[in-house]
């Protein structure tokens, strides 16, 4: 399944691989966005294949799902599940008290939505995801299409008072056309460098009209796999 890794793939996989203790027979689960998480839903449908394993995946984006049934995983809607014993998902950036961006893959929705419902939400990321503070990060925010550069604006204007660096806001882009999400929405990516109160701007954010979801999970996230590319992992 490997073969030969780069360093910071190889990163990725060990955290997945390892992130797999996590799971057991019979448990619902949450299948992260991302090319961290698309690690881990390669280890657990070998798993199905190999030992027998028995799960139900919940995917967070559709091609989350395309992945899980390719490997062999039973794939099951949020709903049919209600709950789920763990989620495991990839961020693109960790602080200390485990407060996470993510949405760097378009699909902070429906992982939020996942994540929350879940008793254990288990992030796996490379080393290079770790900073002090976050921000480093543009910061995604899923928009309605609908004014969608009035809401641009409202956040640009909003952000002058509030513990950031940055204030530029950029429209997500897929070629020439704005991209779209899963839920048919688009992303603003706010370029901020350093997000001083991150609970407090994600609750902001999510005020606005036009704003459906912002890309700070705050208090959603209990452990952090870390992989480096030596092969070495450790829990956060
Ligand atoms: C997708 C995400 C991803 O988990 C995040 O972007 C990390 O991706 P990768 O593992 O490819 O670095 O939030 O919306």
């Amino acid at each position: 399944m490997t073969g030969e890794l780069s360093p910071i793939d190889k990163a990725k996989f060990v955290a997945a691989k390892q992130a797999t203790d996590y799971v057991e027979d019979g448990m619902r689960v949450g299948l992260g966005t991302g090319s961290t998480a698309a690690w881990l839903v390669r280890c657990l449908g070998e798993m199905v294949r190999e030992q027998g394993l028995r799960i139900k995946g919940v995917p967070t984006s559709t091609r989350t799902a395309e992945l899980a049934r390719e490997v062999g995983i039973e794939v099951i809607s949020l709903d049919e599940a209600k709950w789920l014993d763990v989620t495991i998902d990839g961020a693109d950036e960790f602080d200390a008290d485990l407060n996470l961006i993510k949405g760097g893959g378009g699909a902070l929705l429906q992982e939020k939505i996942v994540a929350t419902a879940s008793d254990q939400m288990v992030v796996i990321a490379d080393i290079g995801k770790e900073v002090e503070t976050l921000g480093s990060f543009p910061l995604p925010v899923e928009v309605v299409p609908f004014g969608w550069q009035t809401t641009q604006a409202l956040i640009e204007e909003t952000l002058v008072s509030m513990d950031v660096l940055g204030r530029t806001t950029t429209m997500r882009m897929n070629g020439a056309a704005p991209f779209v999400t899963d839920e048919g929405n688009h992303i603003l990516d706010l370029h901020l460098n350093r997000i001083g109160d991150a609970r407090q701007l994600a609750m902001v954010l999510n005020q606005m009209p036009g704003v459906v979801e912002n890309g700070l999970f705050i208090d959603i996230c209990d452990a952090v796999v870390v992989g480096y590319g030596d092969g070495r992992v450790e829990v956060r």
